[in-house]
């Protein structure tokens, strides 16, 4: 097949994760036969420095023209001083909007290879296989915004039909995995969660009356995911509380490092990225971890492609990579050589096989 595929790397590590994302698609290309044009594009910081504008309409208009976006990362400590006019991130919760992909899917999944990787302790984190459901277009991130020297407010909102519509896409996943939906909301103090508990729960009667629906409080979430991760199986939230919660999710698989995300609205057009940030800390050294980067790509292929095929080939070289010691050092074992960006990519390439 002949894909567009728009590449935003930003800024940081954005750019060298892409990078060995960008090679695996290749790969992917080579191997099973399609051609994919890929057209990098500037964005965030970079394109504030370039175009005084984190979202230049060029860098739009591409997007809207192309079958997916591949992003890397977003900001930096230059363009964060609390006065800045033009933020990074701004660049991505517009990309966000104007792509209308309500839906941001972010699966943690322990490694068998990696229960030692993480900070808490292996039996605990062995097994787990949960997906995230974000609603990535509404809430206090989207609301209006005040601020003057002795005042600021953040509104949130939401309403009946945006929540409709991202507990069709959670139960519809339920249904394709283990049944279990977990909504997330502050019932006990906010008017949008006793609105998200009310359509949540008459839409999973209505439609999805064969998946058990529990309901928790984000507070109680946050702790039952450390203590019994195992029991999830989708979670679904509002827009801050799943940006918060996947922080802390990630830790059970190890890394930021390794999650990947998708973010899909109603047609198949999305835009995939790993879920970690820009680490300026280790920017340029080449030492980030890529794994997250590659395996959004595998759900680029999946989910806006259709290429279900390729987008296991290249998972299961993941998996392949990992279960041979591959890694970069935020999951190498202490007193071992870590992997660079590039040879983790390597890794991964040379165990892709085309599947049969
Ligand atoms: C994420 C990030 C973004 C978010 C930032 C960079 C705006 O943290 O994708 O989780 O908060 O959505
Ligand atoms: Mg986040």
């Amino acid at each position: 097949m002949k894909a567009r595929v728009a590449v935003l790397a930003g800024d940081g590590i954005g750019p060298e994760v892409i990078a060995e994302g960008l090679r695996c698609l290749h790969a992917i290309a080579e191997l099973f036969g399609h051609e994919f044009e890929l057209i990098p594009l500037p964005f965030g910081g970079a394109a504030i420095d370039s175009h005084a504008d984190p979202l230049p309409e060029r860098t739009l208009s591409a997007c809207r023209a192309a079958d997916a976006v591949l992003l890397g990362a977003v900001g930096g400590p230059q363009w964060a001083a609390p006065q800045a006019a033009l933020r990074p991130e701004e660049g991505l919760l517009r990309l966000r909007a104007a792509l209308g992909t309500f839906a941001n899917l972010r699966p943690v999944k322990v490694h068998a290879a990696l229960a030692d990787a993480s900070t808490l302790k292996a039996e605990v984190v062995h097994g787990v296989d949960l997906l995230f459901v974000r609603e990535l277009t509404g809430g206090i991130y989207f609301g209006d915004k005040h601020r003057d020297a002795h005042r600021a407010t953040d509104v949130c909102s939401y309403t009946a039909a945006e929540i409709e519509r991202i507990t069709r896409v959670a139960g519809r996943l339920a249904q394709s995995r283990r049944r279990r939906l977990t909504s997330i909301d502050k019932a006990n103090v906010l008017e949008t969660s006793r609105l998200w508990r009310e359509v949540c729960t008459r839409v999973v009667a209505r439609e999805f009356p064969d998946l058990t629906l529990e309901h928790v409080l984000v507070d109680a979430a946050a702790m039952h995911l450390i203590r019994a991760p195992r029991d999830f199986d989708v979670l679904l939230t509002e827009n801050l509380f799943g940006d918060i919660l996947t922080d802390e999710a990630a830790m059970l698989a190890g890394s930021l490092g390794l999650l990947p995300s998708a973010c899909l609205g109603e047609g198949r057009r999305g835009i995939y990225e790993p879920i970690h940030g820009s680490a300026p800390d280790i920017a340029g050294r080449g030492i980030a971890n890529p794994y997250g980067t590659i395996l959004s790509v595998a759900l680029l292929l999946r989910h806006s492609l259709e290429l279900g095929a390729e987008a296991a080939a290249l998972e299961q070289a993941v998996e392949a990579a990992l279960g041979d010691g591959a890694r970069t050092s935020d999951i190498a074992p202490a007193g071992t050589r870590a992997l660079s960006t590039r040879e983790a990519g390597e890794a991964v390439i040379s165990r892709l096989q085309r599947p049969g």
